[in-house]
């Protein structure tokens, strides 16, 4: 955990400011692309966590900017929108998440973002960092928004339209135009959309879809649809506030121990069914790292180097992480016996 600082404040539109943060003497704050940061607050005397996406990239070393838009009773939105000053600090696990570009982009040619309203943070971060890292990469943005006015970066959008013409595209979707055949993204206008602007293979592409929850699953299935394969889809998705209890349980509900690596430290306890692994360590006095924790945000991502992690639900990790060995302790269970994980 550490304390930051506001440094600057920007309205972009009416009910979304931009803030930027440094550390401790004002150093900066390491992150990537399309990283979130956790910001943990006191609400009716119980602790609380929300993320926010950086909207900044790295690349032109531009300190760590995060997004917010002012959600109606949100206790923490309406509390950085309304009261948050310059020289205000906050309390933060610092930057996680995995919508991040892969370490290895050589296979894709074309990068393919679906954005709808303040879904845009993470991804003008990615986008920012392809374009300026990347030059060779074709890098395309299907963005949805009620009305131009309503259109978070619209401006910094169109001043990297200018600077990369070659590369990058944007199609801006507004829900109250009266072109209805390119208003409202939906099942029939999204094959459209690929036939123009999907300009290599399927296999060569790499999508990245943020966005309220009915619109990651229109596009998501979608995609799915039009052939593009479930592992080059990545998702970020910023409603957890439902907190469905998922009623599958784990294959072995035995009590087995847990070796935790974390922060230089080791740390070993048993975990007893039905407590997960983040929530055995937070008894046992270990705070691990942390945000949603129903498995849809990446934050408590670990890897698992020996023995068997099940977890009861993932709306992060793709196949490939899970065959390296991630796992997310705030779902995850020790089964078949004793695990050890790097936190
Ligand atoms: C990985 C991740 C990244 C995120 N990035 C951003 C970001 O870049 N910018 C940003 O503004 N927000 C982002 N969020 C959402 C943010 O964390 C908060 O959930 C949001 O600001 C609402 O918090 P609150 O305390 O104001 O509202 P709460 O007090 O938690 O909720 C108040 C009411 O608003 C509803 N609500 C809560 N969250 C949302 C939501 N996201 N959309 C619509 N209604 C909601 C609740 O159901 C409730 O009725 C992100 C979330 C995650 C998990
Ligand atoms: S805390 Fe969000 S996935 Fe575990």
């Amino acid at each position: 955990m550490q304390t930051v600082t506001i440094t600057s404040i920007r309205e972009e539109i009416p009910g979304v400011k931009t803030f930027t943060i440094a550390g401790e003497d004002g150093a900066p704050i390491p992150y990537t692309a399309g990283q979130f940061v956790t910001f943990v607050f006191n609400h009716h005397d119980k602790e609380e966590r929300r993320s926010f996406s950086i909207s900044t990239s790295p690349v032109h070393d531009e300190s760590l900017s995060f997004t917010v838009k002012r959600i109606d009773n949100g206790a923490y939105s309406r509390l950085l929108t309304d009261r948050a000053a310059v020289g205000d600090k906050l309390y933060t696990s610092g930057a996680a998440g995995l919508f991040t570009l892969p370490a290895d982009t050589s296979r894709y040619r074309q990068f393919l973002f679906f954005a709808a309203g303040i879904g845009i943070t993470p991804i003008i971060s990615l986008i920012k960092t392809i374009l300026h890292t990347l030059p060779q990469k074709q890098v395309t943005l299907i963005y949805s928004n009620r009305s131009k006015e309503e259109t978070v970066f619209y401006e910094e959008l169109q001043r990297l339209l200018q600077k990369f013409p070659e590369n990058f595209k944007v199609e801006f979707l507004y829900s109250t135009s009266f072109n209805l055949s390119r208003a409202r993204l939906n099942k029939a206008l999204l094959p459209v959309l690929l036939r123009e602007y999907l300009v290599v293979p399927n296999d060569e592409v790499l999508v990245y879809v943020c966005g309220p929850f009915a619109y990651m699953r229109m596009v998501i299935w979608s995609l799915e649809e039009a052939g593009i394969p479930d592992d080059q889809i990545r998702k970020e998705n910023f409603n957890t506030n439902d907190r469905q209890v998922h009623k599958v349980e784990p294959p072995d509900k035995g009590t087995h121990v847990a070796t935790i690596k974390y922060n230089g430290g080791t740390y070993s306890f048993p975990v007893a069914y039905p407590d997960t692994i983040l929530q055995a360590a937070k008894k046992n006095g270990l705070t691990l790292p942390y945000s949603c924790e129903v498995g849809r945000c990446g934050s408590c991502a670990a890897r698992c180097t020996a023995g068997q992690v099940w977890l009861s639900y993932n709306e992060v990790l793709m196949d490939t992480d899970l065959k390296l060995g991630s796992i997310l302790t705030c779902v995850g269970h020790p089964v078949n016996g004793d695990v050890t994980i790097e936190a």
